[in-house]
């Protein structure tokens, strides 16, 4: 069965997951470290990250556009998985950094990226944030908005600098996505009202002298699972470069976003050959430098959420209780979102039982699910589990709620494996608290 609410079997998930693989002795590996192994060794919840497989599909991403002979500058989207290990493994894939913040700016610099390899993006950067993208001489800050521009404008010129800018523009295309994750549409907070792009462009580049006005930015939303609205957004974007250029104007970059999807359940996933097919179609002969911004499509893959089963409880359904939370993983109690769920020890040779579990974590909030009535394999009090697909906004949403340290982090790569976070302990959660003498006095 197929349907869109079954659960795919252990093989396809298996098939889906190059990288993931039973060993009759150790139980699932992850590019052949055992699982098991990692999570007796540094305990659970554990976050475990592979460089393997986040180079591999770097490298297909990147090959995708070299099959068209388009030349694509790719910017890593620092938010959908932020650590410095990751981001170094992404620099020497010749990846460069598209960041959202001025810690994400800073992050991307300690992990060596060039600064003119990052791009800026996001709706909020305060002055701290500007002036520092200005100081550093970063690549590209792609202006969410008249206002920003204008203090954009203001820093630079008090800098005695000329940063290089990009409108990011919001064309009105509903990525046809979770609504959470749509960030095209007319009504979303993002991006620079389309119609008033040509307008405002010829004021920047003809007035705003402490601006360099390069371009134009869009990024429509993630999880975007087919061509159509990666097209049609992009087809707007074209479009105002007509205008533009004939309004004599100069128009030299594209930045076409991210938000390609991947198949965390049965989901068709598109693939990067799509993406290079549309960029090329739409913007091959325009004469710009072309610029993408993927995140989860390279990290999500890459990552999962080991835990272990603290009990079974049989009450009016059965809820198999783990102990990762939604402070770890929230994408489930936040967007609804499905991961496929793996035991790590190796199922039984032509064993194909399974139950109907919720599977739950421990936090006290009924949202606090990673699984609805799913079809699991058994699983009993001390289990160790894998929840797939974890490696884009998984561990850069945790949080410490109910006062849970923050779970290890380990990479795999090339056959070694290695802390990369260590679990934060309950003194280091406390270490910033105060209670003032005057309260405590009294
Ligand atoms: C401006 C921008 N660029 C890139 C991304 C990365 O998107 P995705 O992880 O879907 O590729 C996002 C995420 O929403 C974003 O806001």
């Amino acid at each position: 069965m197929n349907s869109t609410n079954s659960t795919p079997s252990i093989s396809t998930l298996l098939k889906n997951h190059s990288g993931l693989a039973y060993d009759p002795a150790n139980g699932l590996l992850m590019n052949g470290v055992s699982l098991t192994e990692l999570a007796k060794e540094h305990g659970t919840p554990t976050w475990v990250i592979s460089a393997d497989i986040l180079r591999s599909r770097a490298h297909a991403l990147q090959n995708a556009f070299a099959q068209k002979n388009l030349p694509i500058n790719c910017h890593f989207a620092v938010k959908s998985q932020d650590h410095q290990a990751c981001l170094t493994v992404l620099r020497q894939c010749g990846f460069g950094a598209d960041v959202v913040s001025g810690g994400e700016l800073t992050r991307a610099l300690k992990a060596g990226i060039a600064a003119s390899k990052i791009v800026f993006s996001g709706i909020g950067k305060t002055d701290a944030e500007l002036t520092l993208a200005i100081e550093s001489e970063i690549g590209q800050i792609n202006a969410e908005s008249v206002e920003e521009l204008h203090r954009l404008n203001t820093l630079a010129q008090s800098m005695g600098k000329r940063p290089r800018v990009a409108l990011r523009v919001n064309p009105d295309v509903d990525a046809q996505t979770h609504s959470k994750i749509t960030t095209g549409r007319a009504e979303d907070k993002f991006g620079i009202a389309y119609d008033i792009v040509p307008a405002l462009y010829r004021q920047v580049q003809t007035e705003m002298h402490g601006l360099n006005l390069v371009g134009l930015a869009v990024h429509l939303g993630s999880q975007m699972l087919t061509e159509a609205p990666f097209r049609k957004g992009y087809e707007r974007l074209a479009a105002l470069i007509h205008t533009l250029r004939a309004n004599g104007l100069t128009v030299e970059e594209i930045d076409c976003g991210g938000g390609l999807g991947i198949a965390y359940r049965h989901e068709q996933a598109p693939t990067p050959d799509m993406l290079a097919h549309v960029i090329t179609d739409v913007f091959g002969k325009l004469n710009v430098n072309l610029h993408i911004e993927p995140g989860r499509w390279l990290a999500g893959p890459s990552g999962v959420l080991l835990s272990r089963v603290i009990d079974i409880k049989d009450a009016a359904r059965r809820f198999v209780i783990i102990d990762a939370g939604m402070n770890e993983l929230v994408r489930p109690a936040m967007y609804d979102s499905w991961h496929g769920i793996l035991p790590l020890h190796t199922p039984k040779e032509g064993d194909t039982t399974t139950t109907m579990v919720d599977v739950v974590g421990p936090i006290c909030e009924s949202s606090d699910i990673f699984a609805k009535q799913r079809e699991l394999p058994p699983l009993k009090k001390g289990d160790l589990v894998a929840l797939l697909d974890a490696g884009a906004y998984g561990s850069v949403m945790s949080s410490t709620y109910n006062s849970r340290p923050f779970a290890a982090q380990i990479m795999i790569s090339n056959g070694q494996h290695g802390v990369i976070r260590k679990r934060q302990t309950l003194d280091e959660l406390l270490a910033h608290e105060h209670v003032p003498q005057w309260l405590a006095t009294s």
